[in-house]
């Protein structure tokens, strides 16, 4: 700080303010400016506030305690050092000084060195605690701009993450169009079980967005391989196995959340051990997988396809309870079971 501090001394015998003021106006960058009484000092504080206040106590109509008290409930002002000044020397007298919110306590007659060694004293330690609100409110105003940027780049992320899936679903859409709205009713189908589970809002958020993308990677399956009418020889299933890889390296290094990686990656693989690509088995199947693992496999069920006609709910009912332990999470199971009638639902509403 480079400019003069103000010093205000609140004395109401002039004799005392001409000593105080004489002794604090050797110092160079001290600027002096006196008062009489409480009532002036109240009244005219903020209009120019002083960066410390020398109050004497003994004064009449107001005494020294009652101005700090006053002082000390306006904003803005209630921070100014106080530092008493009185010939009382009693110690009832000292501590009240303090209780009331004094910094400091100089009794008459005035010592010059001590009376400028405690002002200055006072006035530093002001300085500093000056700079540390300003880099505080500065700190704050910074953390709230961060905050706002931060929200705003995850929402145009999330935008951007919504584009591309639809980008990519629109993608495989035409690819392999006998399937209609399948990828959608996965969507569905994986959330309602994710909520289920229990998984947090974010989890299931996501798993909704990106289980549309299990079967993206069937952009490079050949046409006439997806739209092949009954079974698939041997060296056509493993062909069509590539469609996990495929998709993975479509989403790999794009970016995109590790779920939708997981997802496409592993959507075939089997609690047992015997599914594709990677034969990973139980809980090593990432979750978001196993659950849309059971949700493809009950809307493939339940819809007409080229090689098949569609099954009835019982039907699809029977399959996947019969598979619980082999190709799905007995757990992921027990939650279809009770959500049969909800995704009957999604398949009627979503076809
Ligand atoms: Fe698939």
């Amino acid at each position: 700080m480079n400019r003069k501090k103000k010093i205000l001394i609140v004395d109401d015998i002039a004799e005392n303010r001409k000593i105080l003021a004489t002794i604090l106006s050797k110092e160079d960058d001290y600027e002096i400016s006196l008062a009489s009484d409480g009532k002036s000092v109240i009244n005219n504080i903020e209009k120019e506030v002083p960066d410390i206040i020398l109050l004497d106590i003994m004064m009449p109509s107001m005494d020294g305690f009652e101005v700090i008290k006053a002082l000390k409930s306006i904003e803005g002002v209630k921070d100014i050092p106080i530092i008493f000044i009185t010939a009382i020397t009693d110690v009832d007298s000292k501590i009240l000084a303090f209780k009331e919110g004094g910094v400091d306590y100089i009794t008459k007659p005035f010592n010059k060195q001590e009376l400028l060694a405690r002002v200055n004293t006072h006035l530093t330690i002001k300085v500093l605690q000056d700079d540390l609100k300003e880099k505080n409110h500065l700190l704050q105003d910074r953390e709230a701009h961060l905050e706002k940027l931060v929200s705003e780049k995850t929402i145009k992320l999330e935008n951007m993450t919504i584009s591309i899936v639809n980008a990519l679903e629109n993608a495989n859409f035409y690819n392999d169009n006998d399937t209609g709205n399948h990828i959608r009713r996965v969507s569905e189908y994986s959330a309602l079980i994710a909520e289920e589970y229990g998984c947090d809002v974010n989890f299931i958020k996501k798993i909704k967005l990106y289980a549309s993308l299990h079967d993206v990677g069937k952009v490079g399956i050949s046409d006439s391989l997806l739209k092949k009418p009954g079974k698939y020889t041997p060296e056509e299933f493993i062909e069509m196995q590539n469609h996990v890889k495929i998709g993975y390296q479509i989403l790999n290094n794009s970016g995109i959340d590790e779920m939708a990686r997981n997802i496409t990656y592993y959507h075939h693989e089997k609690w047992d051990g015997s599914g594709y690509v990677q034969k990973l088995s139980g809980d090593s199947i990432p979750l978001e997988a196993r659950i849309v693992a059971l949700a493809d496999v009950y809307d493939a069920l339940v819809s007409k396809r080229v090689y098949k006609e569609a099954f009835s709910d019982d039907k699809a009912f029977e399959i996947i309870t019969s598979s619980s332990g082999s190709h799905f999470d007995p757990k992921i199971v027990e939650i279809y079971v009770k959500l049969r009638k909800k995704f009957l639902e999604i398949s009627t509403v979503l076809e």
